[in-house]
């Protein structure tokens, strides 16, 4: 890499204050990135072509923004609290089957009819909240998965909510088969469902009051604001929940507004923009020194992946350019005793995201503070040990890593809300950047039409060598 972030510090005094950007709370410190202020204004001229802000507009009033499955994106409209009486049916069974004897909910669901829920149960409980109903998952088809989801638990207090937009997901009805066989006589009463098709959840054998559905324009990794959130509201109330989606309403206002292109998520996406087109660094790591936001990488794969892995334009021609990082990343400090050498020697390495929690009066979550704060200085400026040191070439870091490091003001549902609705903007902002549509994920369809293939049975003289040689594998008696 050509520019040193080092040498943007010692000209300009003012680095940290000019790349410093405040959103929901939060504290976004993007001076670690490797982007100039020139280049972040480049990147504006580029927004301004591209009609960013109507753009965003555009996405908040419900117009078509997904072309090729002619639909709109209606997630920020769930979260306006003010416009949305039909989370009042949604609030209604949450207190009915609270109140009807279930001491258990298992969410059964996957990729967004499951990440946002788990990742918000993590924090809520984190902040302190109680479950007054308990919270169990079921994703995916591993019976082991299964056998813990319902470990101890009794049919006659246990209700299951299948979460899936679109009725059809092979692993959540599979899961459901299994709730339906386990539960017994509890089957028609206990099992509930949050869709955008409710035929097919009748269709499966779902009471129809035991049916919330939820608009087919809230796109499947934005589930987590509509109905899908009913076992969060069963387990913890209405208001927590209620909380969350104000929390990113508040930040996606502050986007809405903006149209210097100069709030968090612009710098965010600029940013991320930038590391992969102008200096190849593909590699977006995040690293949350919170226990609670342990499941947050999880999240922006399925955000960041699914909407913006694309290969082809909105016009369907081939991009040049990189829309989309590689997203991972798990828990500070343990991260740094597993992957940080590599990003600090490896030759290329990464961007990486540091997300920390203003600390309490307790020592550990000072410490975590601390580690936060000193990985994003060491990754960025480096060590230049010693030249008398025999191992000098050996312990030198060259720094240079961009990092972003955002400060969380508290542990809540209101903060999780706002900085997932941060995420989100950044993900939409890139999308438009690189004139892709977020909000398909045909490549993720063909591989749903593969398994089935398999599951089928029948001919396999069409399949290749090595599927045909795994599926008899699995077939022979070991
Ligand atoms: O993985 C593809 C996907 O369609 C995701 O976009 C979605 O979150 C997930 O499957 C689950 O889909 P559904 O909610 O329809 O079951």
């Amino acid at each position: 890499m050509s520019i040193s972030i080092s040498s943007f510090f010692a000209f300009s005094a003012n680095r940290g204050g000019a790349m410093t950007r405040h959103a929901g709370g939060a504290i976004f410190d993007f001076s670690k990135q490797a982007i100039s202020i020139d280049e972040l204004q480049s990147f504006r001229a580029i927004l301004t072509q591209k009609n960013a802000h109507d753009a965003v507009k555009r996405l908040a009033a419900g117009e078509i923004v997904n072309p090729t499955e002619g639909r709109a994106a209606t997630h920020m409209r769930e979260r306006d609290l003010a416009h949305t009486s039909r989370h009042d049916v949604l609030r209604a069974m949450a207190e009915h089957i609270a109140r009807s004897g279930i001491e258990t909910v298992v969410s059964v669901g996957i990729g967004g009819s499951d990440l946002g829920l788990r990742l918000a149960d993590d924090v809520f409980q984190a902040s302190g909240l109680k479950q007054r109903v308990q919270l169990r998952f079921c994703t995916g088809l591993d019976p082991v998965e299964w056998q813990q989801a319902v470990e101890g638990l009794n049919p006659a207090t246990t209700a299951f909510v299948l979460a899936s937009k679109s009725f059809s997901t092979t692993e959540t009805l599979m899961t459901g088969d299994r709730a339906k066989h386990w539960l017994r006589s509890h089957a028609t009463t206990h099992m509930y469902a949050a869709t955008s098709s409710p035929a097919r959840a009748r269709a499966y054998g779902i009471a129809d009051a035991n049916i919330v559905a939820f608009d087919e324009s809230v796109g499947g990794r934005y589930s987590v604001w509509s109905a899908v959130n009913l076992p969060l509201r069963v387990a913890y109330g209405n208001a927590p929940v209620d909380a969350m989606l104000a929390g990113a309403h508040s930040v996606d206002q502050l986007v809405l507004n903006d149209q210097q292109f100069d709030t968090s998520p612009y710098i965010s996406a600029l940013s991320r923009q930038f590391n992969r087109n102008s200096i190849n660094i593909t590699n977006n790591v995040i690293v949350p020194y919170s226990w609670a936001f342990r499941k947050l990488a999880e999240y922006l794969q399925q955000l960041v992946m699914e909407s913006n892995g694309k290969r082809v334009s909105t016009s369907g021609a081939a991009i040049a350019t990189d829309p989309c990082s590689a997203i991972w990343g798990t828990v500070g400090t343990a991260a740094q005793h597993a992957y940080f050498q590599w990003l600090h020697q490896h030759p290329v390495g990464a961007a990486v995201e540091i997300i920390a929690v203003k600390p309490s009066g307790d020592v550990g979550s000072k410490a975590l503070f601390e580690n936060a704060v000193a990985q994003s200085r060491a990754l960025a400026f480096g060590l230049e040990p010693d030249a008398n040191d025999a191992l000098a070439g050996y312990k030198r870091t060259t720094g240079n890593r961009p990092n972003t490091f955002i400060g969380l003001p508290d542990v809540s549902p209101r903060t999780l809300g706002a900085l997932l609705a941060h995420y989100e903007a950044s993900v939409f902002i890139e999308a438009l950047l690189n004139d892709i549509n977020p909000f398909d994920q045909y490549g993720v369809e063909y591989g749903k039409l593969l398994a089935k293939e398999v599951a089928a049975g029948g001919d396999t003289s069409h399949f290749d060598a090595s599927t045909k040689s795994l599926i008899e594998w699995a077939q022979k008696a070991s």
